[in-house]
C-alpha cells in the first residue's frame, strides 16, 4: 500500500511513520506544512526508498488532489493540536483542523481511496472525578475548546461523508499521549525540559485534573489495527486504562529526576480547562482484538524522561520561545 501520512512530522504522526517502516511493507508520502510543531528530525533515518515527504498545507486542494490520486489510503494526523494555543488564537484550528479535513475529504471522495481519521477524546467534553462511566463511542460530543470543538466538527464531517459519499472512512478517538518526540509546550515534556534546566514545573490550578495517558506506540498500533480491520464507518476509541491527576505525574517526573516531589508551582488555571478524560476501549479490544503493550506508565514515563535527557539538541530550539509564550499568559 502507499499511504499518505499528514502531519507526519508532528509527535504521533511521526512515531506512526516509524511503525509502518518497522512493521510493515508500505511506502509513505507524509504531508505536513512544517509549523512550529512539525519536526524534520523527528523523520530522521526512514529508508528513503520507501518514505518521502512533501512539505504542503492539507488546505491546498491541488496538491492533495495530486498526492491522494497516487495513493492507496489517507491517515490524517495534520492538525493544530494544542489547547492553550486555541484559547490564544483560535483562527489557524478553524483552518485546519475544518477545511484541511474537509480538503482531505473531497480529494478521497473524488479518488475513492480508503481515510482514516484521527481524533481525540476531547470531543467528548469531560467527566466528574467520580464518574462511573467513561467515554465510549456512543457518548455524545460537548467539546469545551477552540481546539476540541474543531476537532469535533472534522469527526462530524468525516460521518456526513461516510453516510452521504459513501466515503471509506474510519475514526478513531483517543486519549492523552505520551513519549518521544513530543512537543515541548505540551503538559508532560515541559515539565521534564524545565527539571532538566533547573526549573520548576508548572502545574495549572490545583491540578487535580485527570488525564488517561497512553504510550504513542500504543496509538500507532491501534491505527494500524483499525486502518487493516476496522469496518467502514465505524468509530473506535483507543485508551490504555491510563488514569492519573496532573499532580501524580509531575510528582512522579520529579522523584524520577531526583528531585523533592513538591518542588513545584501552582500557575493560573487554564480557562474552560476539562476536569477528566477516561476512555473505554472495549469496542476496539473486543472486535478487532488490539491490546495496549505499554501498560506501565511509570516505566514508560521513565523511558521517556530519559529520552528527553539524551536528546536536548532535538528540543532544546523549542523550548525558549515555548516559555516566552507561556510566561505570556501567565503559565
Ligand atoms: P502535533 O502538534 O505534534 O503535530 C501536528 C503536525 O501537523 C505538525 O507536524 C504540523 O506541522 C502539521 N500541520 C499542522 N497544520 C498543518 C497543515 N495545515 N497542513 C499540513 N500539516 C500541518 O500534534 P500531535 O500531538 O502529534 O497530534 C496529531 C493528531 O493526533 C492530531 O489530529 C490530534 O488532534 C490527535 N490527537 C492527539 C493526542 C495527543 O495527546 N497529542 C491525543 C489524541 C489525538
Ligand atoms: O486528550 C487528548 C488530547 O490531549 C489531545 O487531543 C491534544 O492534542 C493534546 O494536546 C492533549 O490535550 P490536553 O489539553 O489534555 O494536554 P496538555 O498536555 O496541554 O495538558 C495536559 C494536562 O496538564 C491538562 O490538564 C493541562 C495541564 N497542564 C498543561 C501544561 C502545558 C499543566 O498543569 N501545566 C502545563 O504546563
Amino acid at each position: 500500500m502507499k499511504v499518505i501520512v499528514t502531519g507526519g512530522a508532528g509527535f504521533i504522526g511521526s512515531n506512526y511513520v516509524h511503525y509502518l517502516m518497522e512493521k510493515t511493507d508500505h511506502s509513505v508520502v507524509v504531508l505536513d506544512k512544517l509549523t512550529y510543531a512539525g519536526n524534520m528530525a523527528s523523520l530522521e533515518g526512514l529508508p528513503a526508498e520507501r518514505c518521502s515527504f512533501v512539505k504542503g498545507d492539507i488546505c491546498d486542494a491541488g496538491l492533495v488532489d495530486e498526492l491522494v490520486a497516487g495513493a492507496d489510503a489517507v491517515v490524517h494526523y495534520a492538525a493544530e493540536s494544542h489547547n492553550d494555543n486555541s484559547l490564544d488564537d483560535p483562527r489557524p484550528f478553524l483552518d485546519t483542523n475544518v477545511i484541511g479535513t474537509f480538503t482531505l475529504l473531497e480529494a478521497v471522495r473524488r479518488h475513492g481511496v480508503r481515510y482514516h481519521h484521527i481524533s481525540t477524546d476531547e470531543v467528548y467534553g469531560d467527566l466528574e472525578l467520580d464518574d462511573p462511566e467513561r467515554f465510549t463511542e456512543s457518548t455524545p460530543y460537548n467539546p469545551s475548546s477552540p481546539y476540541s470543538s474543531t476537532k469535533a466538527a472534522s469527526d462530524l464531517l468525516v460521518r456526513a461523508w461516510v453516510r452521504s459519499f459513501g466515503v471509506q472512512a474510519t475514526i478513531s478517538n483517543c486519549s492523552n499521549n505520551y513519549g518521544p518526540y513530543q512537543h515541548v509546550e505540551k503538559f508532560i515534556p515541559r515539565q521534564i525540559t524545565n527539571v532538566l534546566r533547573g526549573e520548576r514545573p508548572k502545574l495549572y490550578g490545583a491540578g487535580e485534573n485527570v488525564r488517561d495517558w497512553i504510550h504513542a506506540n500504543d496509538h500507532s498500533s491501534a491505527v494500524m489495527t483499525i486502518l487493516e480491520k476496522g469496518a467502514i464507518g465505524e468509530t473506535y476509541l483507543i485508551g490504555a486504562d491510563g488514569e492519573k491527576n496532573n499532580k501524580q505525574v509531575v510528582e512522579l517526573i520529579l522523584t524520577h529526576l531526583g528531585q523533592p516531589s513538591d518542588a513545584y508551582d501552582h500557575v493560573k488555571d487554564r480557562p474552560g480547562h476539562d476536569l477528566r478524560y477516561a476512555i473505554d476501549s472495549s469496542k476496539l479490544r473486543s472486535e478487532l482484538g488490539w491490546t495496549p503493550q505499554y501498560a506501565d506508565f511509570d516505566s514508560g514515563l521513565a523511558a521517556t524522561i530519559d529520552w528527553y535527557r539524551d536528546n536536548e539538541s532535538w528540543w532544546a530550539p523549542q523550548k525558549d520561545a515555548t516559555e516566552a509564550r507561556y510566561a505570556a499568559q501567565g503559565q
